[in-house]
Protein backbone atom coordinates (compact mmCIF):
# COMPACT_ATOMS: atom_id res chain seq x y z
CA UNK A 1 0.00 0.00 0.00
CA UNK A 2 1.41 3.59 -0.63
CA UNK A 3 0.74 6.34 1.74
CA UNK A 4 -0.98 8.96 0.89
CA UNK A 5 1.69 12.01 0.18
CA UNK A 6 0.12 14.12 2.06
CA UNK A 7 0.66 12.48 5.35
CA UNK A 8 4.08 14.04 6.03
CA UNK A 9 3.17 17.61 4.90
CA UNK A 10 4.46 17.62 0.99
CA UNK A 11 2.25 19.10 -1.46
CA UNK A 12 0.44 16.45 -3.44
CA UNK A 13 1.84 16.73 -6.84
CA UNK A 14 5.73 17.63 -7.61
CA UNK A 15 6.37 21.14 -7.47
CA UNK A 16 8.88 20.83 -10.79
CA UNK A 17 7.53 23.46 -12.87
CA UNK A 18 6.54 25.66 -9.57
CA UNK A 19 9.04 27.82 -7.53
CA UNK A 20 12.44 29.36 -8.38
CA UNK A 21 14.90 27.19 -9.84
CA UNK A 22 17.16 25.65 -7.37
CA UNK A 23 21.04 25.13 -8.23
CA UNK A 24 21.25 21.22 -9.55
CA UNK A 25 22.49 19.16 -6.36
CA UNK A 26 26.48 17.82 -6.92
CA UNK A 27 26.06 14.13 -5.97
CA UNK A 28 23.97 13.00 -8.81
CA UNK A 29 25.48 15.26 -11.42
CA UNK A 30 28.24 12.10 -12.49
CA UNK A 31 25.98 9.70 -13.43
CA UNK A 32 23.86 12.20 -15.17
CA UNK A 33 26.86 12.92 -17.19
CA UNK A 34 27.66 9.48 -17.96
CA UNK A 35 23.85 8.58 -18.71
CA UNK A 36 23.80 11.11 -21.55
CA UNK A 37 26.80 10.55 -22.64
CA UNK A 38 25.69 6.48 -23.33
CA UNK A 39 22.39 7.01 -24.21
CA UNK A 40 22.88 8.77 -28.11
CA UNK A 41 25.08 6.29 -28.94
CA UNK A 42 22.78 2.79 -27.83
CA UNK A 43 19.76 5.17 -29.44
CA UNK A 44 22.13 4.80 -32.58
CA UNK A 45 23.23 0.82 -32.26
CA UNK A 46 19.15 0.34 -32.37
CA UNK A 47 18.16 2.95 -34.76
CA UNK A 48 20.83 0.54 -37.29
CA UNK A 49 19.65 -2.39 -35.70
CA UNK A 50 23.16 -3.52 -34.71
CA UNK A 51 24.43 -5.23 -30.96
CA UNK A 52 27.05 -2.58 -31.33
CA UNK A 53 27.81 0.55 -31.92
CA UNK A 54 29.88 1.21 -34.95
CA UNK A 55 31.81 3.32 -33.20
CA UNK A 56 33.43 0.28 -30.97
CA UNK A 57 33.70 -1.91 -33.79
CA UNK A 58 35.69 0.56 -35.76
CA UNK A 59 38.19 0.92 -32.30
CA UNK A 60 38.00 -2.93 -32.38
CA UNK A 61 39.52 -3.29 -35.79
CA UNK A 62 42.60 -1.37 -34.84
CA UNK A 63 43.16 -2.60 -31.73
CA UNK A 64 43.12 -5.85 -33.48
CA UNK A 65 45.52 -5.35 -36.17
CA UNK A 66 47.69 -3.83 -32.91
CA UNK A 67 47.56 -6.83 -31.12
CA UNK A 68 45.92 -10.04 -32.83
CA UNK A 69 46.49 -9.60 -36.67
CA UNK A 70 50.04 -10.67 -36.69
CA UNK A 71 48.54 -14.57 -36.06
CA UNK A 72 45.09 -14.18 -36.99
CA UNK A 73 45.48 -12.56 -39.82
CA UNK A 74 44.88 -8.81 -41.55
CA UNK A 75 41.13 -8.39 -41.64
CA UNK A 76 40.71 -12.13 -39.40
CA UNK A 77 41.75 -13.85 -42.98
CA UNK A 78 43.31 -16.73 -41.91
CA UNK A 79 43.73 -20.32 -43.11
CA UNK A 80 42.10 -21.69 -40.02
CA UNK A 81 44.57 -24.41 -40.05
CA UNK A 82 46.91 -23.81 -36.77
CA UNK A 83 45.57 -20.49 -35.82
CA UNK A 84 41.70 -20.32 -35.23
CA UNK A 85 39.72 -18.93 -37.94
CA UNK A 86 37.96 -15.85 -35.92
CA UNK A 87 35.57 -15.55 -39.06
CA UNK A 88 33.93 -18.14 -37.62
CA UNK A 89 33.77 -17.71 -33.88
CA UNK A 90 29.69 -18.17 -32.70
CA UNK A 91 28.90 -14.27 -32.16
CA UNK A 92 26.86 -15.76 -29.46
CA UNK A 93 29.53 -16.39 -26.94
CA UNK A 94 31.23 -13.21 -25.97
CA UNK A 95 31.88 -15.45 -22.07
CA UNK A 96 34.15 -18.12 -24.36
CA UNK A 97 35.22 -15.06 -25.97
CA UNK A 98 36.87 -13.07 -23.10
CA UNK A 99 37.62 -15.88 -21.11
CA UNK A 100 40.02 -17.41 -24.04
CA UNK A 101 41.66 -13.70 -24.84
CA UNK A 102 41.91 -13.25 -21.28
CA UNK A 103 43.53 -16.82 -19.91
CA UNK A 104 45.08 -17.44 -22.63
CA UNK A 105 44.23 -20.83 -25.01
CA UNK A 106 46.86 -23.83 -26.50
CA UNK A 107 49.58 -21.58 -28.64
CA UNK A 108 47.53 -18.45 -27.53
CA UNK A 109 49.31 -16.54 -24.76
CA UNK A 110 47.55 -14.58 -22.03
CA UNK A 111 46.38 -11.14 -22.41
CA UNK A 112 45.30 -10.68 -19.48
CA UNK A 113 47.63 -7.43 -18.15
CA UNK A 114 48.26 -6.65 -22.27
CA UNK A 115 44.47 -5.48 -22.83
CA UNK A 116 42.50 -3.40 -20.93
CA UNK A 117 38.27 -4.32 -20.23
CA UNK A 118 37.71 -1.37 -22.89
CA UNK A 119 39.93 -2.57 -25.11
CA UNK A 120 38.71 -6.30 -24.77
CA UNK A 121 34.94 -4.74 -24.94
CA UNK A 122 36.06 -3.59 -28.61
CA UNK A 123 37.77 -6.57 -29.66
CA UNK A 124 34.24 -8.06 -28.95
CA UNK A 125 32.97 -5.94 -30.91
CA UNK A 126 34.54 -6.26 -33.71
CA UNK A 127 34.79 -10.07 -33.98
CA UNK A 128 31.39 -10.59 -32.61
CA UNK A 129 30.27 -8.76 -35.52
CA UNK A 130 32.44 -10.38 -37.82
CA UNK A 131 34.04 -6.49 -38.56
CA UNK A 132 30.86 -5.26 -38.83
CA UNK A 133 29.12 -7.54 -41.19
CA UNK A 134 27.20 -9.38 -38.80
CA UNK A 135 25.93 -6.35 -36.41
C1 LIG B 1 50.69 -15.66 -30.86
C2 LIG B 1 49.60 -15.84 -31.80
C3 LIG B 1 48.24 -15.31 -31.37
C4 LIG B 1 47.90 -14.02 -31.04
C5 LIG B 1 48.79 -12.81 -30.97
C6 LIG B 1 46.48 -14.04 -30.79
N1 LIG B 1 45.97 -15.29 -30.95
FE1 LIG B 1 44.06 -15.87 -30.69
N2 LIG B 1 44.56 -17.79 -31.07
C7 LIG B 1 45.83 -18.24 -31.41
C8 LIG B 1 45.80 -19.68 -31.55
C9 LIG B 1 46.99 -20.57 -31.92
C10 LIG B 1 44.48 -20.09 -31.25
C11 LIG B 1 43.92 -21.52 -31.21
C12 LIG B 1 43.96 -21.97 -29.77
C13 LIG B 1 43.55 -23.41 -29.59
O1 LIG B 1 42.34 -23.68 -29.69
O2 LIG B 1 44.42 -24.23 -29.35
C14 LIG B 1 43.72 -18.87 -30.97
C15 LIG B 1 42.37 -18.84 -30.66
C16 LIG B 1 41.65 -17.72 -30.44
C17 LIG B 1 40.23 -17.70 -30.14
C18 LIG B 1 39.31 -18.90 -30.04
C19 LIG B 1 39.38 -19.44 -28.62
C20 LIG B 1 38.31 -20.47 -28.38
O3 LIG B 1 37.54 -20.26 -27.41
O4 LIG B 1 38.23 -21.45 -29.11
C21 LIG B 1 39.89 -16.40 -29.99
C22 LIG B 1 38.50 -15.88 -29.66
C23 LIG B 1 41.07 -15.61 -30.18
N3 LIG B 1 42.12 -16.43 -30.46
C24 LIG B 1 41.09 -14.24 -30.11
C25 LIG B 1 42.27 -13.48 -30.15
C26 LIG B 1 42.32 -12.06 -29.97
C27 LIG B 1 41.11 -11.17 -29.74
C28 LIG B 1 43.61 -11.69 -30.05
C29 LIG B 1 44.20 -10.31 -29.87
C30 LIG B 1 44.02 -9.74 -28.57
C31 LIG B 1 44.38 -12.90 -30.30
N4 LIG B 1 43.53 -13.96 -30.36
C32 LIG B 1 45.75 -12.92 -30.46
C33 LIG B 1 46.93 -17.44 -31.57
C34 LIG B 1 47.02 -16.10 -31.31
Amino acid sequence: MIPPRSACGAPPQGGAASGPAKPVPRRPLGSAVVLLAILPLSTLAQATGGRFEAAQIEAGREQFHRTCSQCHGRNMVNAGTTVYDLRKFPTDQAERFHQSVVQGKGNMPSFKDALTPEQLAVLWAYVGSRGGKEN
